[in-house]
């Protein structure tokens, strides 16, 4: 059984599980050489080669536990046939959204559009870099998704005025989503993810009385479709206020914690195994300050189940060796 899935079981291991959200990607030089001539970021997740290749950056430099795959929660409207494009210095760009068209997609369609994400996904898990390893597939959640695909580009702070107006076109677009991120999951795993991760960046936008219909009962569909899999689950709800709330209801394997989050508070609210926290900020300073920090949660959580990570994706400006130097402290600390 690997560390991770050792972790998720409960169960004491010798080593600390560290992998990190983001982990392919800008921070790396051998990932910019190959984006540099591959300027299509969609493209890019669908070159099954450079997609698995990419995937596995990381797993050569660090002793990560586990690979996530490169692709981006946008192929689900992608793959719906919405525009999505990435466009530097501004993120993701989508197209008008166009209800007739999307309930229109049926499932063989969806799947040949984005089918070597699939692809990719095989080829890293039977690399032999993954032995005792986990493959992480992901989505995003739901409610993050309907976020991009009718904001049309990232929120920042705020949604665009007018967001709920139209309630009809919500809720068909949110069962139209659920469908098809449950046929993305079951293809990932069909493939050899053996993880699941969901990504709920924008759940810290909804009011307490928002948050039963757009993040939990849909997030609970998933997690226990996940479930129904034999898979694990982890869940990222990002700036969620009440974390504790979030698991007595929705019930992950694991939960992943972002950077305001208090590690000791949460260690008393929460019995289910805890993944993340370090402010990817911190990577931006000197050794002695991530050592301290890397060492403050891994003391905190001493006595839980708990995998290393950071509460965000690490930054571009990073630099490898400080990443590197992390994991060195996570891998010694006893
Ligand atoms: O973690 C990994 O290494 C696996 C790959 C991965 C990417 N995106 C690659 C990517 C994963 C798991 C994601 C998830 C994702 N994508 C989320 C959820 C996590 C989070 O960050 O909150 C969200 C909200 C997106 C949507 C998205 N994709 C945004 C907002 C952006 C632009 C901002 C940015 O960080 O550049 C992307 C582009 C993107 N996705 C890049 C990568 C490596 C950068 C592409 C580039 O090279 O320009």
């Amino acid at each position: 059984m690997s560390p991770i899935e050792q972790v998720i079981i409960n169960k004491k291991t010798d080593l600390n599980p560290i992998w990190i959200m983001r982990q392919a990607g800008r921070y790396l030089p051998e990932f910019r050489d190959i984006r540099k001539v591959n300027t299509d970021f969609i493209k890019l997740c669908l070159n099954q080669n450079l997609s698995s290749e990419i995937t596995l950056q990381p797993l050569k430099r660090f002793n990560f536990d586990a690979a996530i795959i490169f692709s981006d929660i946008l192929m689900l409207p992608y793959g719906l046939g919405q525009k999505v494009e990435f466009e530097k210095n501004f993120g993701p760009k989508l197209g008008e959204l166009n209800l007739d068209k999307i309930t229109k997609v049926d499932e063989i369609d969806f799947i040949e559009k984005i089918y070597n994400v699939y692809k990719a996904i095989k080829k890293v898990s039977s690399d032999p870099i993954l032995k005792n390893k986990n493959t992480i597939g992901f989505v995003g959640a739901p409610w993050t998704l309907l976020v991009y695909m009718i904001n049309q580009q990232s929120p920042k702070k705020k949604l665009k005025e007018n967001f709920f107006k139209d309630e009809f076109l919500i809720n068909r677009i949110l069962l139209i989503i659920e469908k098809f991120l449950k046929i993305h999951i079951k293809q990932q795993v069909a493939n050899g993810a053996n993880i699941i991760q969901i990504f709920d960046s924008w759940a810290g936008l909804l009011s307490e009385k928002e948050l039963p219909n757009y993040v939990y009962t849909p997030t609970l569909n998933l997690v226990n479709y996940v479930k129904s899999l034999n898979v694990p689950v982890i869940c990222f709800p990002r700036e969620i206020k009440n974390y504790k709330e979030f698991c007595n209801i929705v019930r992950p394997d694991v939960i992943s914690i972002d950077y305001n989050v208090d590690p000791k508070e949460i260690l008393k609210n929460i019995k289910i195994p805890i993944q993340g926290g370090l402010n990817p900020k911190i990577l931006l300073s000197d050794k002695e300050t991530l050592k301290k920090e890397t060492k403050k949660y891994l003391e905190i959580f001493n006595n839980h189940p708990y995998i290393f990570n950071l509460g965000h994706g690490v930054l571009p400006e990073t630099k490898p060796e400080m990443v590197e130097y992390m994991v060195r402290i996570v891998r010694e600390y006893k």
